[in-house]
């Protein structure tokens, strides 16, 4: 992140310069702090010629009227405050963000009129400012020595009544921006700079916020007969690894809770070589690994009172003599063959021996795993949803309520014994593709032959953690998905 933003509270304010944003209500109810910063009342006849009524996430940028201190006032839309829920209140911060521009000192009016914004949802645009202001510019070289504005500092205040509790409220959604951006950051970074070694070394980092992590090296995972998640990183130059992390935040004897993350640092296909039109995509194809780092992230920076076990395999996916061949028989740690037909099916090869050993060793409450697994969620869902799949009803409408929540939406889809069949295979325990229908179905089939009877849920994120739309909140290619949704998820159900 090349610009720092720091954000205060405060219950009154007279700026005297910077850039003024004003929230402004269906209808035309602007915030407060309007006649501090328009003593002759003309933003009322802007609004008018603007023909700026207000609609949710609009933005107007004024002219500074005479006599006014501020240097620029913009404002921004909010519709109906009472039917904002807490993600509008999130892409509203986004959109001030959007209006902050070159200016260096910002004062938002965190009011709505007459109505009074509450504290949570002023930390929830706190959070979208620092959401939306994310950039991955790390190899702009111009940008770092050059004589951009965009280095410096700056300082925004949110004006409201409730300050004092919303600063309180904004320590934890400090802690959420900032795991949102670190699997963004992950995602970004490019495959030759972040192998899973150094992936496995990033997991490491979150020792010196309290999360106790182990790395296993590929001797080690030999030893537990990891023979799916090695076949694929066989072709590799460079070594596998699988991150073990433990945040305990709860009572002793409380079982953890546990999330799972696909980490291929980058997927060709394997000897399946997959074309070359858009393959550099595949240096997020560890989209899973990140939001799951990410997350850890943020449960050990807020505290979270509960025990939770992150698990990354990391692997590349690369063809070379010493790859795995379609045909090739593979024996995963829980025991069961699998016949790898399609060496670029690789994800699910390396989620079953990380599941497995999730549920063998920790006896989690549940298991969430998250992969950019199908290129066939894509096609059912697009980039609005991701694809749940669960053996879990409660789970399930945990999870939906959680999406409704952060904006990070899923959408469940069918397992049943007819698509379980289509990966029987004719030589091993199961085949590693169902064939060319519901690709994205008999991939969360195949993983649900790992879990035993753990409650379990996999969300394939293809389409969600990265190339999606910009919105609000997101000007960057990879999007941190996973991250605000099961802390949610955590934050609701799982603290006692
Ligand atoms: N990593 C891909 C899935 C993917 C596709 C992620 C597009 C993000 C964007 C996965 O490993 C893959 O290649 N899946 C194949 C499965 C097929 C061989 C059964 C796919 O979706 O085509
Ligand atoms: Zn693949
Ligand atoms: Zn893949």
């Amino acid at each position: 992140m090349s610009q720092k933003i720091s954000i205060s509270f405060s219950k009154t304010s007279s700026p005297d310069s910077g850039l003024v944003v004003l929230l402004c209500a269906k209808g035309g109810d602007l915030s407060g702090g309007a006649a501090a910063v328009d003593p002759g009342g003309v933003l009322k006849r802007a609004m008018e010629v603007a023909e700026f009524e207000g609609k949710k996430f609009a933005a107007l940028d004024v002219l500074v009227p005479q006599g006014s201190t501020a240097d620029r006032i913009a404002i921004v839309g909010i519709g109906d405050p009472e039917d904002l829920k807490s993600d509008d209140w999130l892409r509203i911060g986004g959109a001030i963000f959007g209006q902050v521009k070159t200016s260096r000192k910002v004062t938002v009016f965190a009011d709505a009129g007459q109505t009074e914004i509450s504290s949570d949802d002023i930390a929830n645009i706190a959070l979208g400012i620092l959401l939306r202001s994310y950039k991955f510019d790390t190899y702009k070289s111009k940008k770092k020595n050059g004589d951009s504005k965009e280095n410096k500092n700056t300082a925004i205040t949110l004006v409201s009544g409730k300050a004092t509790s919303a600063k309180k409220a904004f320590a934890a959604a400090q802690a959420v921006a900032e795991g949102v951006a670190l699997a963004r950051d992950l995602v970004n970074e490019p495959a030759n700079i972040l192998g899973p070694v150094e992936f496995a070394k990033k997991a490491s980092e979150l020792e010196k916020i309290g999360v106790e992590v182990e790395i296993l090296t590929e001797k080690e995972m030999k030893k537990l007969g990891m023979r799916a998640l090695l076949g694929v990183a066989q072709g590799s130059a460079r070594p596998p690894r699988l991150a073990v992390m433990h945040w305990k935040g709860g009572k002793q004897k409380q079982k953890p809770i546990a999330f799972i993350g696909k980490g291929v640092v980058f997927d060709t296909g394997g000897i399946s070589l997959k074309p070359g039109a858009g393959m550099e995509d595949m240096k997020g194809d560890m989209g899973g690994a990140a939001a799951v780092i990410g997350l850890m992230h943020t449960l050990a920076a807020r505290k979270a009172k509960a025990n939770v076990i992150g698990i990354l395999g990391l692997v590349e996916n690369m063809p070379d003599g010493n790859a795995q061949r379609p045909g090739d028989i593979v024996t995963s740690m829980s025991g069961q063959t699998i016949e790898v037909i399609n060496t670029d099916a690789e994800g699910r090869l390396v989620l079953c021996d990380a599941l497995w050993y999730c549920q063998d060793r920790f006896e989690p409450q549940f298991m969430i795993n998250l992969a950019t697994l199908t290129g066939a969620i894509i096609v059912a869902l697009g980039h609005h949803h991701a694809g749940l799949f669960s053996n879990d009803d409660e789970l399930c409408e945990r999870l939906s309520r959680a999406g409704k929540v952060t904006g990070e939406h899923v959408w469940r889809m069918p397992l049943a014994p007819e698509y379980d069949k289509m990966i029987d295979s004719k030589f091993a325990d199961m085949k590693n593709i169902g064939g060319r229908w519901a690709g994205s179905i008999t991939a969360g089939q195949f993983l649900q032959r790992f879990v035993n009877d753990t409650p379990w849920a996999h969300l394939d994120i293809a389409g969600t953690a990265m190339g999606s739309p910009q919105t609000e909140i997101n000007r960057s290619w990879a999007s941190g998905f996973g991250v605000r949704l099961l802390d949610e998820l955590v934050r609701a159900h799982y603290e006692q």
